[in-house]
């Protein structure tokens, strides 16, 4: 189940959260993981110099940004989310003297492998033991198809040996999974291409990388988005123009407290230029079906991404049956998700959703191991999970002592899956017991600052060294 251990990293900090508490006031969470990644990739090819303002300067983005600095790409900062990226140009990229270490992120390995498929020179790609466990082949094998040739372990996982290319061919690939890493690994190397390169998916995902390449320049076409996602073409052998970005804060870290501030009673909370774009906003739709108070106010655009404030108050949830056309939508805010069906009235469903066994950690598995520590009834489908919601428990003689509260304490793995730690933080505002959480050291890949953050908006958290 565990991805993280056994690799030698160390196993802390650990979360120790006090029961109970509301969430008040304003928060802007750190900029968006999806989109830092991105901006640091086509600033380092681009011609010219990126400004990008806002960068997440979490450990996955982090790490793509020292990948491209040692590959001879030179950018300033960041500082207080701002970094300024020298591009290079498409063929300026220089052959790394080692490895690249891209720790525990899975957007920076899928999306190089693609960007990389196209460079005169050979690298190696690796990662932490959770990202080391990680399905490579996704990517590799229609990246063969397009002429590149990359060398993974026997299992499809990483180290990943890629290139020198020979020339690349567009494909035109219908995908399997809706992912938007392999959708992206597919477009970035069909820069590189001779001729065209499509990719069509079989629901919508996330499209970042289709408007940005439009903002650097690069015709993107797309027939319309109906239920079974979209078809995305590009033709190689373009030009990138360096181009500003402003980042919007991250709505799967902005998830966390939509979720803790839902279930907790009194809770009346703002969070500031959350970025809205459609692909990404299931766990909106989500928690309002379930009976949330979620406001969207001052709706604008922001460097071609929509943002928006969410005023996000306390409200009775009910347990629902997870739309199938939502998942994708919401595909890393389903532990964050998961807490609100255990304070849900009634049972919430959801299929469909075996991407999230291959993740971080298994995050179907380890959500349900947390949530029956916590008391809370989890049965695991090879597809999703059924959880049965605490809140019609509330009057049950033997529930969670304290007012208020839904859930037992306990002490909770998050097997190193930094959102896995963060929604079991939310849940002790619903608990009679303190909740204990291990292993939260890889906050820091999405949202560093998440402990201090949160306190301020009313949490009991602490930190401690393992
Ligand atoms: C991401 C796509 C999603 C998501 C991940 C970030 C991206 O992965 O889970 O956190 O930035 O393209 P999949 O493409 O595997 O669904």
């Amino acid at each position: 189940m565990s991805r993280s251990a056994g690799d030698g990293a160390p196993r802390g900090p650990r979360f120790v959260v006090t029961p109970g508490g509301s969430l008040r006031g304003r928060v802007r969470v750190p900029g968006d993981k999806s989109v830092s990644h991105r901006a640091i990739m086509l600033a380092a090819i681009a011609d010219g110099e990126t400004e990008i303002t806002g960068f997440l300067e979490g450990a996955d983005s982090l790490a793509t940004l020292a990948a491209f600095r040692a590959m001879g790409v030179t950018v300033e900062g960041p500082h207080g989310g701002r970094v300024l990226v020298k591009g290079v140009g498409l063929h300026g990229l220089r052959a790394p003297a080692e490895p690249l270490d891209l720790g525990n992120s899975g957007t920076s390995m899928r999306l190089l492998s693609g960007l990389l498929a196209g460079q005169r020179f050979e690298t190696t790609l690796i990662g932490d033991a959770s990202l080391s466990s990680r399905p490579m082949r996704r990517v590799t094998e229609p990246l063969a198809r397009m002429g590149a040739r990359i060398a993974t372990t026997e299992a499809g996982t990483a180290p990943l040996r890629i290139g020198p290319a020979e020339t690349l061919r567009g494909i035109d690939y219908a995908m399997p999974v809706a992912s938007a890493q392999v959708k992206s690994s597919l477009l970035l190397a069909g820069l590189y291409a001779e001729g065209r390169t499509c990719v069509s998916e079989p629901a919508p995902t996330r499209d970042h990388t289709e408007r940005m390449l439009g903002a650097f320049g690069w015709p993107v076409t797309r027939d319309p988005v109906d239920r079974h996602g979209a078809r995305v073409c590009i033709e190689g052998g373009g030009q990138l123009t360096a181009a500003p970005i402003a980042v919007p804060a991250d709505i799967s870290s902005a998830a966390f407290f939509l979720v803790g501030a839902s279930i907790a009673p009194g809770s009346d909370l703002t969070l500031e230029d959350v970025g809205i774009n459609p692909t990404r906003t299931g766990v909106i739709n989500i928690l309002r079906a379930m009976g949330a108070s979620l406001e969207v106010l001052r709706e604008r655009d922001l460097g071609g991404e929509p943002v928006a404030d969410i005023r996000v108050r306390g409200a009775a949830l009910r347990g629902i049956e997870i739309p199938a056309d939502q998942v994708p939508l919401a595909i890393d805010e389903f532990p964050a998700l998961f807490i609100a069906a255990a304070c849900a009235e009634g049972a919430t469903l959801l299929t469909g959703a075996e991407e999230l066994r291959v993740k971080e950690s298994d995050r179907i598995a380890v959500m349900a191991a947390g949530l029956q520590t916590l008391g809370v009834e989890a049965d695991v489908r090879a597809d999703g999970i059924l959880i049965r919601g605490r809140a019609d428990a509330e009057a049950r003689p033997g529930a969670a002592a304290g007012a208020g509260a839904l859930l037992g304490g306990g002490r909770v793995d998050s097997h190193g899956d930094h959102r896995i730690a963060m929604a079991f933080a939310m849940a002790a505002l619903r608990a009679g017991a303190p909740i204990e959480i291990d292993d939260c050291a890889n906050v820091a890949t999405s949202f560093p600052g998440f402990a201090a953050l949160a306190a301020g908006a009313g949490l009991g958290i602490a930190e401690h060294s393992a």
